[in-house]
């Protein structure tokens, strides 16, 4: 763990740990533990994790030395609109990475939550709910991990690091400027609600207007990216089968 700890705005309420399974299980631990009372802004923070979990199922790698944290949430919307924070963590990402990185137009946005730097994965983000008893939704974590001093090889995507892609910048400071741009958009969010995110997300999107593959559980679709719907799902123009809507997926772009 760095020295310095981190100066986060007054909306969370940080844990610094140095090693731990995985940020996102901790935190479902904790809400477990206190159910309801667990504060909105709960920001698990470690070093490493040793069995850290990606989307569908996949693991996580996770050295000393990038980033890995899990926030709390508790948003009074609807369980089926909670999915939008997770490109609100997208858009917020984005944004940081691109303050830090040297150069214009590097960073972009692959659906639903990837961010991309120079087309290869920098990072991404697993949005849970934990439930209370009765299957009630009692919060949402937020995971997020960024490639940051290394990047694992994947068989999937391709995969970079901050660093690789010249950013010399270190775990509390990625932690900083991801906090402050998280909450300025998490804010907006909550006043204005998705149509700004979506904006945003789609001013960054990766192969928009393109034909891109999308691997579900049990099909493969290729079509045309037409956009993101007004609930974030991925609207693809199919060649023979008019508009599909995608609400879970891997995306492959063109070229990548
Ligand atoms: C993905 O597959 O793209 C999502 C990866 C999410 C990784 C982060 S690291 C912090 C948090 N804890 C986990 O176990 N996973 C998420």
């Amino acid at each position: 763990m760095t020295d310095r700890q981190p100066r986060l705005p007054s909306f969370y309420r940080l844990v610094a740990l140095d090693s731990i399974d995985s940020t996102n299980e901790e935190a479902r631990r904790r809400i477990a533990a206190a159910p309801g009372e667990l504060p909105e802004g709960t920001l698990i923070w470690a070093a490493e994790q040793t069995a850290g979990r990606g989307r569908r199922g996949r693991s996580w790698s996770s050295p000393r030395g990038n980033l890995y944290l899990s926030l709390v949430l508790r948003p009074t919307c609807a369980p089926a609109t909670a999915a939008q924070l997770g490109f609100v963590a997208a858009v917020a990402l984005s944004e940081t990475l691109a303050a830090l990185l040297p150069g214009p137009d590097r960073v972009r946005l692959k659906w639903p939550n990837d961010v991309l730097v120079d087309g290869a994965k920098v990072s991404g983000i697993l949005l849970e709910a934990a439930s209370a008893a009765a299957g009630r939704l009692d919060a949402l974590i937020l995971g997020v991990g960024v490639n940051l001093a290394s990047r694992p090889e994947s068989g999937l995507y391709k995969t970079i690091s901050v660093r690789e892609a010249g950013a010399a910048t270190d775990p509390v400071e990625l932690l900083e400027r991801f906090a402050g741009c998280f909450v300025a958009w998490y804010d907006i969010w909550r006043r204005e609600g998705f149509a700004p995110l979506r904006a945003a997300w789609l001013d960054r999107a990766a192969g928009l207007g393109q034909t891109i593959e999308v691997r579900l559980d049990h099909e493969t679709l290729v079509g045309r990216f037409a956009t993101l719907d007004e609930s974030g799902a991925l609207a693809l123009d199919l060649p023979d089968d008019g508009r599909r809507l995608v609400a879970a997926g891997d995306v492959f772009l063109p070229g990548l």
